[in-house]
């Protein structure tokens, strides 16, 4: 959802957000390949729910799975959607920058879907789903943060972002990382006992936000440099395994915590969270230097 760049002259918006359908580009709106496969690629979990739904295939409780599904996927694309930015800058592709707004778009319907499905399991009885709502601490971060991306939702059109002005539709627009915090917050504490993807989604978060935040001290336009990036990947990964470590040793007890070590450090269980975290963030820095080799040749 994050259109507009830091500085946005108000009136000559880029011909790229211009008005038209997700397949189209430019003030012509001509076809777009690339939009157009994205967009395919944004739909497809959709339309396998709908397909699982058409062939009963939901298991005993089809809203339930539904809820979870809408969920995991909403999450997921609103973290794609804050990696454009980052990797758009990285790779010195500006083409990504058309990603922005349907990949944000997405993940807000994707959530709102989510939040309809959860009214329909209590067959949309409003006193009985804000009491459910008030008791529960999740739903109440959940809500929060639903609110935000809606709010980000509804100001996502040209027209807002020519009501509102450059810069202030920016601040606005920078609740993304509140709203994705508190999301990644909602799953992780509605999670009985597998917290493997809430910490994967925390490890992104830091990582991303850790790239806004450093490349605030850059010169205006600079690109983060390559040890940065890495010292960011670094940082995710740990901070993934001390939560992890944190999260088990409150629920088991402190003897737990080398054995987490240990498993982090393993391959026999698979690999654990922060050594994926690790994994992408080494890929992402291993583009970087190759981007800027590229960019200084050229
Ligand atoms: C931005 C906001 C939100 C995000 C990112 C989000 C994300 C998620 C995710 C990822 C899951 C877990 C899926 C899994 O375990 O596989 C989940 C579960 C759930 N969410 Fe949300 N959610 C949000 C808002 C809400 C809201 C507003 C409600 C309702 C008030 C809600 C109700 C639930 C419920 C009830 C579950 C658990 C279903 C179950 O275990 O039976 N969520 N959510």
């Amino acid at each position: 959802m994050n259109v507009a760049t830091r500085t946005t002259p108000q009136k000559n918006l880029p011909a790229a957000w211009k008005r038209g359908w997700p397949w189209q580009e430019g003030a012509a709106g001509r076809f777009s390949p690339f939009k157009a496969v994205v967009f395919a690629l944004l739909l497809l979990p959709a339309l396998w729910l709908l397909w699982r739904t058409a062939e009963n295939d939901l298991g005993p409780r089809p809203l339930t799975e539904l809820i979870l599904q809408t969920g995991t996927w909403g999450v997921r694309i609103l973290l794609v959607s804050l990696f454009v930015t980052p990797l758009r800058q990285i790779l010195r592709y500006g083409r990504l920058a058309l990603l922005r707004r349907m990949t944000g778009v997405a993940a807000a319907l994707y959530l709102l879907s989510h939040f309809i499905l959860y009214m329909a399991n209590h067959a949309f009885v409003l006193d009985k789903i804000v009491t459910e709502i008030v008791k529960s601490n999740y739903l109440i971060i959940g809500l929060v943060a639903l609110t935000a991306l809606l709010l980000l939702l509804a100001t996502s059109t040209d027209a807002m972002l020519r009501r509102l002005g450059g810069r202030r539709w920016q601040m606005l627009h920078r609740l993304v990382f509140p709203a994705a915090m508190l999301g990644a917050w909602h799953y992780f504490l509605q999670v009985k006992a597998d917290i493997f993807q809430p910490l994967l989604i925390i490890g992104f978060l830091t990582w991303l936000l850790g790239y806004r935040v450093w490349r605030k001290w850059q010169p205006q336009g600079g690109t983060l440099p390559v040890g940065a990036v890495a010292v960011l990947g670094i940082f995710a990964a740990v901070l993934v395994v001390v939560i992890e470590a944190a999260y088990f040793s409150w629920k088991i007890g402190p003897a737990v915590v080398p054995r987490v070590l240990e498993a982090n450090l393993s391959i026999d269980m698979g690999l654990r969270p922060g050594i994926w975290v690790l994994l992408v963030a080494a890929g992402v820095t291993l583009t970087a230097g190759l981007a800027t080799i590229r960019a200084r040749r050229s």
